[in-house]
């Protein structure tokens, strides 16, 4: 009995709403089963940190029935669960894959917990998160781990086992958290279930990813803020036009509806995130999940959207569809301010952020590499149009708003591109000259493959405002912000193609409050 089919989006999202607040019952309130297997074989997970609360995720799993289920959870200031501070109940309901997300509310800031699921006989893995210092509040640190693309059949999630053991406040994830493809050549596994379409199938392709100990460990480890990129939905879509790869599918929209309805199922953010729009994901409405928060006076955090609300890429060869490297000579809207990469609202609500007073460190987490970088050794230029590259007016007005604000001691976290790459953001990426602005942390992939180092030492030359780059190594990037500098360490796994693999340091980088400067450390 597949309900969600015949269920329109409207109820969709008011299920969401009222499944999210705390303490909904709903009509099928305490109605308990029996479980036939473990309910809680996807772990758990916690996101969206604020200083007074934070929304805890499960999803209930196995031969379940198609009703709402009862789930309790509970939050505790001991790992035992002697001292449960909040306790609720929320429905599981079938529309929504029996996934649980609880906005649990009025917990005392800058303080860490535990939390749990119970459903009938069952308890849940035990997680662990935290509540953020409140926006005024002084703080001496903040450590926390960048990371993206994480291809399934391209090897092992041993990054996560790893950075379970950094000691993180939160885990920033910049997208590609499934990929929709089929297999891949020289796959390390194979995934089942074929290309990626139906929102069966993204729930399937979620599931598989959360079957993971490695990532479930890692999620139980700390609250996380999640972004997307394209792999969510499709390789290189822009907005509501399709990307490349894959079956052709004649309702786009529906495509796209029905798996930003899957990551929300599978991800620990809140109900505003699918609701803000009435309207109607299949419609094209919005699903929100750009987002800021502050750390105390240390930092402020904004997650960015780069692929809800971008035009469309310019300049590709007749007939093709996706992304291309694109010479700008030959291509004549590729300054055009008229085109925007996050959107007009997005830039805005950027703008309107940054003049209302921030931070020492004001970090975006965003899903791309933001500097210009030019593909061509020598003389010419060949870039990528999917990329910041792609949309330089709106790179151009992003700067431009850091400026106007004084943003303070700007850090572009990005991903994407499977490559380290760390460099000082431009005021103008045309003049080698212009002032440094902030600094760049492009990270690497947890597993999705790259073309190699061959010709780094070429392609740094021809981009000076990089400092480091690497294309070979699988990881993650951890920053620990101080009040005087932040410290970034590039971790890399030495084989993802190993379940058992070990993490090192590839390289490690300073740079100092108020100075824009990177240095090798
Ligand atoms: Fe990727």
């Amino acid at each position: 009995m597949l309900i969600h089919t015949v269920m329109d989006r409207r109820s969709v999202f008011k299920l969401a709403i009222a499944t999210a607040a705390a303490g909904w019952l709903g009509q099928a309130a305490w109605s308990q089963v029996r479980f036939a297997s473990y309910p809680f074989s996807l772990g758990v997970a916690s996101g969206s940190p604020s200083h007074d609360g934070v929304v805890l995720w499960t999803r209930l799993m196995g031969d379940l029935p198609p009703r709402a289920l009862a789930v309790q959870w509970e939050v505790a200031s001991d790992e035992h669960f002697t001292r449960v501070v909040q306790r609720g109940v929320q429905q599981a309901v079938p529309e929504l894959a029996h996934s649980v997300h609880a906005e649990v509310r009025g917990l005392d800031a800058d303080r860490w917990y535990f939390y749990r699921f119970i459903a009938g006989d069952a308890i849940s893995p035990t997680g662990r998160t935290r509540t953020f210092p409140t926006p005024e509040s002084a703080v001496d640190r903040l450590r926390l781990a960048y990371a993206s693309c994480q291809r399934w059949e391209h090897g092992y999630f041993s990054a996560w086992r790893h950075m379970a053991e950094e000691n993180l406040d939160v885990v920033l994830f910049l997208g590609d958290y499934i990929y929709e493809y089929p297999t891949s050549a020289k796959a390390v596994r194979v995934p089942t279930g074929g290309w990626v379409l139906t929102l069966e199938d993204y729930r399937a392709r979620y599931a598989l990813h959360r079957s993971e100990p490695e990532l479930q460990a890692m999620h139980a480890a700390c609250p996380w803020l999640v972004s997307w990129d394209d792999h969510e939905v499709q390789n290189d879509y822009a907005g509501l036009t399709p990307g490349s790869g894959g079956p052709p599918v004649a309702d786009f929209a529906a495509r796209r509806a029905a798996a930003y309805q899957a990551f929300y199922e599978h991800m620990p953010v809140r109900a505003s995130a699918l609701t803000r729009a009435v309207a109607g994901l299949g419609a094209g409405a919005e699903m929100r999940i750009y987002s800021q928060q502050r750390f105390g006076r240390l930092a402020n955090l904004m997650l960015l959207d780069d692929r809800q609300y971008r035009d469309r890429q310019v300049c590709n060869p007749a007939g093709k569809t996706g992304s291309s490297n694109v010479d700008p000579a030959n291509c004549p809207e590729w300054n055009d301010p008229a085109r925007t990469l996050l959107g007009f609202a997005q830039e805005k609500w950027i703008d309107e952020t940054l003049a209302s007073g921030g931070a020492t460190w004001t970090v975006f987490g965003q899903q791309t590499l933001f500097g210009q970088r030019d593909g061509r050794i020598g003389p010419g230029q060949l870039f990528w149009n999917d990329g910041w590259d792609g949309y330089s007016a709106a790179r151009r007005r992003l700067t431009e708003s850091l400026q106007a604000h004084r943003a303070a001691n700007p850090v572009m976290l990005g991903g994407d591109v499977h490559e380290n790459w760390v460099g000082h953001v431009k005021a103008d990426y045309a003049d080698p000259d212009s002032n440094a602005i902030g600094v760049e942390f492009c990270g690497t992939s947890i597993t999705s493959r790259s073309s190699g180092n061959e010709k780094m030492a070429q392609r740094l030359a021809e981009n000076p405002h990089f400092v480091f780059a690497d294309a070979e190594r699988r990881g993650y990037g951890v920053v620990e912000f101080t009040p005087r500098r932040l410290v970034t360490t590039l971790r890399v796994v030495d084989d993802v193609t190993k379940r058992d693999t070990r993490v090192e340091t590839l390289s490690a980088f300073a740079v100092q409050a108020g100075r824009a400067r990177i240095e090798r450390i």
